[in-house]
């Protein structure tokens, strides 16, 4: 079988419908009980055949290019390296990452590019790797990675890592509203820890959350939607308070912080109804608002027709 000479892979952004989050094991990670959902707002990464391993960076008008780390911390590079690793060989490519996820904004941006990377470099080699083999170095790469391989509507425990699709019925409209300056997710863990100094190990679970996906109704989502990481985050940046009241005082149906923040999510009924209220907000100054629905699919190979 000859192997392509150019990949490219689409990944989505995720939010978390639900983030319970348990008091941190000896590892120092938290155990999670979390509902991610992907949403339509998605990074592109192509594997050029090269000699060598390079990253190269285009970025939307709302993303930082200088906050995106393009040498060895990069999660599309370590990827990379990992799954070489795997196969017992170094792997070259010319990876280049077109990126409309905003960079350290609870919207597992970094997590996307990884995944992206790992189906590329598996595709343009040729090596194929099995799904279970793939999860597991996503589950290495980072908590958010194997999700983003997966894609849908998933539950996700562990530290996050394991994750299973659920029943989700609905079409959800989302709107969106980046920070230009990220918040460091393990700093808003350590704040949930000084919040919480006696949170239970064991994470509040997800049933009203995956009862409202089985119902597909907005109202009922909107309801159960909850992140333990929303206080701390607040607290950090008391901007985001200030943001989601004005969002649900211009008719969202609940505005929630997206994992870690500091993007804001806003749940509306309808597409227009999205539209309607992203007007609004951007209308009251805020620069950046985007719209998006979900759940879409999982890291995926774009057909190439030319
Ligand atoms: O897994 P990932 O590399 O994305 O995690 C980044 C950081 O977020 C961890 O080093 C840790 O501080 C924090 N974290 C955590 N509990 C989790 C996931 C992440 O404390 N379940």
């Amino acid at each position: 079988m000859t192997t392509p000479t150019t990949v490219t892979v689409r990944a989505a952004a995720k939010i978390n419908l639900h983030l319970g989050v348990g008091a941190a094991r000896e590892d120092g990670f938290h155990p999670l009980t979390t509902v991610y959902q992907a949403i339509g707002l998605c990074d592109d990464l192509t594997a050029h055949a090269a000699d060598e391993l390079s990253l190269e960076l285009s970025v939307a008008d709302w993303v930082d290019a200088a906050t995106v780390p393009v040498d060895g911390d990069n999660l599309a590079h370590r990827a990379a390296v990992l799954l070489g690793r795997h196969h017992g060989r170094e792997l070259t490519g010319r990876l280049v990452v077109e990126k409309s996820i905003p960079v350290a904004g609870g919207l597992a941006g970094g997590s996307a590019d990884a995944a992206a990377a790992l189906v590329a470099l598996d595709r343009l080699h040729g090596l194929g790797t099995t799904d279970a083999d793939l999860l597991r170095i996503a589950a290495e790469l980072g908590s958010d990675v194997p999700f983003a391989l997966l894609g849908g509507t998933a539950l996700g425990t562990g530290r996050g890592e394991v994750v299973e699709a659920v029943t989700d019925v609905g079409t959800w409209w989302w709107v969106l509203v980046p920070s230009r300056n990220g918040l460091s997710t393990p700093a808003v863990y350590r704040h949930f820890d000084k919040l919480h100094p006696d949170a239970d190990p064991t994470p509040p679970d997800a049933e009203a959350v995956l009862d409202a996906l089985r119902t597909g109704q907005p109202l009922s989502l909107a309801r159960a939607l909850r992140n333990d990481l929303q206080d701390p985050a607040i607290d950090l940046r008391p901007e985001l308070g200030t943001l989601i009241t004005r969002g649900e005082s211009e008719g969202a149906l609940r505005g929630l912080v997206s994992g870690s923040g500091p993007s804001v999510v806003f749940l509306c009924e309808s597409a227009d109804h999205a539209r309607d209220l992203a007007g609004a907000l951007l209308r009251t100054g805020h620069p950046e608002v985007l719209v998006a629905n979900g759940a879409v699919a999982g890291s995926h190979v774009v057909p190439s027709y030319v």
